[in-house]
């Protein structure tokens, strides 16, 4: 089978790495050859880089030192661990990639869209992802979600309920916008059935 570059995304608590894991269970439960990866913070690297991004305290990030954070982990993610698992033809399960990028800091800090796809351009050196799952849910959802779970909210989720509005409606923008790339799942529905929908979707994409 040929390497692919599978991206999940969305709002906090959305059930990306809910997902991501099921999906992990599901591919090898037939030998595929897969790995499971984040960003930030698939490096070495890029966990300093997450720390630095997402502890809660750590405010006085300037809104484009932010971005261009995020694209050093990328860059860094890309050259040393998505290109060569896909090259070794593993299918790399990424919680989080350049969407994400122009959902928060393009549509959440009102970051100039064209710069930020050029900068993820030169991070990714032009690697695209194969397919993007977009789990879509209400922002109100997914944040109780992870208020239930009892985790500590980190820098990012404790931005406004009007910063977390305008990143669901960049994934909507997005999503309207390349929709050979990007597959909108209901993300509200429950975690089996959200799992089915993925299997189906990549069952079909995954023959080519
Ligand atoms: N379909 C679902 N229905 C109800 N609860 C769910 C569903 N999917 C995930 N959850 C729960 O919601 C919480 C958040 O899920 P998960 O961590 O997978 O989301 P996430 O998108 O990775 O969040 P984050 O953006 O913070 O990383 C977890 O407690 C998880 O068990
Ligand atoms: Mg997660």
């Amino acid at each position: 089978m040929k390497g692919k570059l599978i991206v999940f995304e969305g709002v906090e608590g959305c059930g990306k790495t809910s997902q991501i894991q099921l999906t992990q269970e599901w591919l090898q439960s037939f030998n595929t050859s897969v790995v499971v990866t984040r960003q930030p913070g698939g490096t070495e690297l890029g966990l300093h880089l997450r720390r630095l991004l997402l502890e809660a305290g750590s405010n006085l990030i300037a809104d484009r030192t932010e971005l261009l954070l995020y694209a050093a982990d990328r860059s860094q993610h890309v050259e040393q661990v998505i290109k060569p698992a896909i090259r070794e033809g593993t299918i790399v399960l990424c919680d989080r990639y350049t969407d994400s990028t122009i959902a928060y800091q393009g549509w959440g800090r009102g970051l100039d869209i064209n710069l930020i796809d050029q900068l993820n351009a030169i991070a990714t050196s032009g690697l695209q992802s194969d397919l993007t799952l977009w789990f879509d849910v209400d922002v109100e959802v997914g944040l109780a979600r992870k208020r239930g779970g009892g985790d500590k909210f980190d820098r990012i989720e404790r931005e406004t309920i009007e910063f977390h509005r305008r990143v669901q409606k960049g994934y909507a923008h997005l999503a309207a916008s390349y929709p050979e790339r990007i597959v909108r799942i209901d993300g509200s529905l429950s975690q089996e059935v959200v799992q089915q929908k993925v299997q189906a979707i990549l069952t079909s994409k995954l023959k080519t």
